[in-house]
């Protein structure tokens, strides 16, 4: 008897730490195509990181055979069958024909389901056409999240015009909020809102950072670039409204340094990319179920013990 005891316990305590939350990533992967996925150490570096994410977004896609893509996710699906993900992108997005890159979404079809998809578009009836890349919204289903329902706005900015593109997503925000009637909205990507891009003085142009309601998750202070001359907080990830806020784990949201958990020199990391990807981590149901079970424990393990003792007397 005292034997299920201890294995009830180890169970309940031990099972918030392993059962993991559901991660969100956002990857600038620097010009990812052909050449990339056919260096055997790069694209096996990428499949590592990316089997790390429920949902990866990927930036700098520049997949023009469209073959790239499906080769990551091959391996992906061979990497750990215990998970098989699928993909969703944009078309090729940017000023000019010559150069394009587009925003692709990887994610696990066992947490989520894609509900939506929304290309917002190049410019608006008299508006100046700001963004480089226009953010190719999606929504997903996540049953095992508690907030169940999001959707991801994802941006790779011009350094250039950072300031400008980024206060353009507000525009995104209330356009997406009014079509899909939801506040659960994450911004996500290479905003370049770092270093010279984005000067501190010009952040009251920025409606996500002057208004109260959204949070910046990534802090200034961290460094999504693999260079070590450089230090830039350029990835960034920004949540909408108290709700959803709640519903991270708190001090979840890092950069990950792949080049040093997987031991790489920067010569090797900058074959896969310049930049770090930036992650976050969502309450899970059972894992939220779980935790709030640790203050019965002992009560609970009292209660066991105490009808043992009756039952055997
Ligand atoms: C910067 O934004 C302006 C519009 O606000 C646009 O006309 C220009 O092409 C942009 N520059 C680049 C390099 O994207």
């Amino acid at each position: 008897m005292t034997h299920h005891f201890s294995l009830l316990i180890l169970l309940l305590v031990c099972c918030p730490l392993t059962c993991h939350g559901f991660k969100i990533c956002a990857f600038n992967v620097q010009s990812f195509g052909d050449s990339k996925a056919a260096d055997s150490n790069v694209l096996h570096t990428l499949t590592r990181i990316v089997s790390r994410c429920d949902v990866c977004l990927l930036q700098e896609v520049r997949d023009q055979k469209k073959k790239a893509i499906p080769q990551l996710i091959r391996s992906l699906n061979n990497f750990d069958t215990n998970y098989q993900y699928d993909y969703v992108s944009s078309d090729r997005l940017g000023r000019t024909p010559t150069y394009q890159e587009q925003y692709v979404f990887v994610f696990r079809t066992g947490s989520v389901r894609l509900k939506d998809q929304y290309q917002y578009p190049d410019t608006q009836e008299g508006d100046e056409d700001v963004f480089a890349r226009e953010p190719f919204v999606v929504r997903f289903q996540a049953p095992k999240t508690i907030i169940r329902e999001f959707v991801l706005i994802p941006v790779h900015t011009t350094p250039t015009n950072a300031t400008k593109e980024i206060d353009e997503l507000y525009d995104v925000f209330e356009d997406v909020r009014k079509r899909w009637k939801t506040e659960h909205v994450m911004f996500l990507g290479d905003f370049n809102a770092a270093c010279g891009y984005v000067a501190k003085k010009n952040r009251k142009n920025i409606r996500l950072y002057t208004m109260s309601s959204f949070t910046w998750l990534i802090e200034d202070k961290q460094d999504t670039t693999v260079r070590e001359s450089t230090d830039c907080a350029y990835d960034r990830i920004v949540v909408h409204g108290d709700l959803f806020l709640r519903a991270i784990e708190p001090l979840s949201a890092q950069p990950f340094n792949f080049a040093r958990e997987y031991h790489l020199t920067e010569v090797e990391a900058l074959k896969v990319s310049d930049h770090y990807p930036v992650e976050v981590d969502l309450k899970t149901r059972s894992g939220s179920e779980q935790k709030s079970m640790t203050p019965y424990l002992l009560p609970l393990t009292f209660g066991f013990m105490l009808l043992f003792q009756l039952s055997v007397n």
